[in-house]
């Protein structure tokens, strides 16, 4: 098993972790910095002020340039660095992947890994694009699985080892590829190739990739999301059970001038005011920001500052149990995020068996909470209601009825339940006081089909002013319905 990860709360498919480095314990979910060991505007001694607790940088960079290669081969990586922490180190794939040729083997790259002292090592995978020939996706996998399993037989104790799930967008193929790598005890599971679906804002894409994989590997090994580092999707990735992110992100959108926030990007020419109090946002004004000669590493520190402002976020939603909620709001940002939450909502059955059985408050953010996992789980378990005799099933506010054998409470979007659970979770959740289409859709349906798995029971449904919707009518014909 997995010991060197230890799951300790969870909220949806996301989890809050303790993954154990030969340099120190982390907590999960993090962000590593990417730091450039040619070129570094802000030095990795001072990541740790941000809240970065890990770093990552690139093996086959360092191992290209003499001076870095000698000093890391001497001194080690964290010397080089001057950074005490984990220190993961990529292999040259995304260079290979970008310039489609790089000088250095799989076994030498693994190897230099382990001589500088990388914490967590990763072999020279293949970054297969999104929507090649399948036919490509699958040799180019196999190449990716024979050079992982030379990697991990080389690899024991001095340092953790990554195992990348790729695949493509076949979601097939990553969940087969995931299920290989499981055999073979890698210690971090990356997700790779996704850089190109984000930067296409292709995240319901991304969605697929993400559960797939998922799907494919052990629920309690840590997984690194490759290439994700805009706060923006942090909450969603998490929810699908990504533990660990990377961002280069808050230094290559600070050199387009670009400000991040959680809910989207600006471009600083384009800001009047800073809507952030980070150290720089409050002692900088927009137009001094603008102008000032380092203006691209004072955009570099704050979009640090949001990206570990997100992550801290997100794990105080796992904390309180309302993850989804804020994957929710975050997902209202961009209709590409929008389309992102309904992908997830479709692995709901899939979400459901990872999320614990009770949380805090449930609260309705709109028609697509109506698919969450929660509603879900109700749909599922509608056949442990057994009723019989008269049934009323009225709204929560409504105690008048009493000479019925059964006393049901109907609150959309999970339909009609026994009364005495309405404060317990999860139907004492927030909702809003007259149902959108899609909140009562699901609850209708959920009444229906208790009626018609108790077809012996006689129901009379109370309905509330107002409350107009199609399967009213399918209702009619199995229950007496009162205005
Ligand atoms: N960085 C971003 N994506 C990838 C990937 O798929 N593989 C590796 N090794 N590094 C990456
Ligand atoms: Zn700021």
């Amino acid at each position: 098993m997995s010991s060197i990860f230890e799951i300790t709360q969870k909220d949806a498919a996301g989890r809050i972790g303790k993954l154990k480095t030969p340099h120190g314990v982390v907590e999960t979910p993090t962000v590593m910095p990417v730091i450039n060991p040619n070129l570094q505007a802000i030095k990795p001694s001072e990541m740790r002020s941000f809240g970065a607790q890990m770093l990552i940088t690139n093996s086959y960079i360092i191992s290209r340039k003499e001076e870095l290669r000698e000093k890391a081969m001497k001194e080690g990586l964290h010397a080089l660095l001057d950074f005490d922490g984990p220190i993961m180190t990529d292999s040259g794939s995304f260079q290979l992947s970008v310039y489609g040729d790089i000088e250095v083997t799989n076994e030498q790259i693994i190897e230099f890994q382990k001589t500088i002292g990388s914490d967590i090592g990763v072999p020279l995978d293949i970054p297969t694009p999104p929507d090649v020939p399948r036919s490509r996706a699958e040799s180019e996998l196999e190449t990716t699985l024979e050079r992982l399993i030379e990697a991990r037989g080389m690899v024991n104790d001095e340092m953790l080892l990554a195992g990348p799930v790729q695949g493509s967008t076949y979601p097939d193929l990553r969940q087969k590829a995931a299920e290989s790598l499981r055999e073979h005890k890698f210690d971090v599971y990356p997700l790779g190739a996704v850089v190109p679906l984000m930067e296409t804002y292709r995240y319901a894409d991304l969605v697929d990739v993400i559960v797939s994989s998922k799907k494919g590997l052990d629920p309690t090994v840590p997984v690194h999301l490759f290439g994700a580092g805009h706060p923006m999707m942090f909450a969603l990735a998490v929810a699908l059970g990504c533990d660990l992110f990377d961002s280069a992100a808050y230094a290559l959108y600070a050199k387009d001038r670009r400000y991040i926030t959680a809910n989207g990007t600006y471009h600083i020419d384009n800001l009047s005011y800073l809507p952030c109090s980070c150290p720089i946002c409050v002692s900088h004004t927009a137009e001094e920001m603008k102008k000032a000669d380092n203006c691209k590493e004072l955009l570099a520190r704050h979009n640090l500052y949001v990206t570990f402002e997100e992550m801290r976020l997100v794990k105080q939603s796992i904390k309180e149990g309302n993850l989804l909620e804020l994957v929710e709001q975050r997902c209202r940002t961009h209709p590409r995020m929008l389309e992102a939450l309904k992908r997830m909502y479709s692995y709901s059955d899939w979400i459901e068996e990872h999320d614990p059985a009770s949380k805090s408050t449930f609260f309705y953010c709109g028609p697509e909470s109506a698919q969450r996992p929660e509603v879900l789980r109700f749909s599922n378990k509608l056949d442990r209601f057994t009723i019989t005799g008269s049934a009323i099933i009225r709204p929560a506010s409504k105690k008048e009825f009493k000479n019925y054998d059964n006393d049901l409470v109907f609150k959309a979007p999970f339909g009609a339940f026994p009364a005495e659970l309405i404060e317990v979770y999860p139907f004492n959740a927030e909702v809003i006081s007259t149902p959108d289409v899609e909140s009562l859709g699901k609850a209708l349906e959920n009444t229906i089909a208790l009626i018609e798995l108790n077809p012996d029971a006689k129901f009379t449904f109370i309905k509330e002013e107002g409350l107009e919707h199609p399967l009213f009518e399918k209702l009619g014909k199995i229950a007496e319905i009162k205005e």
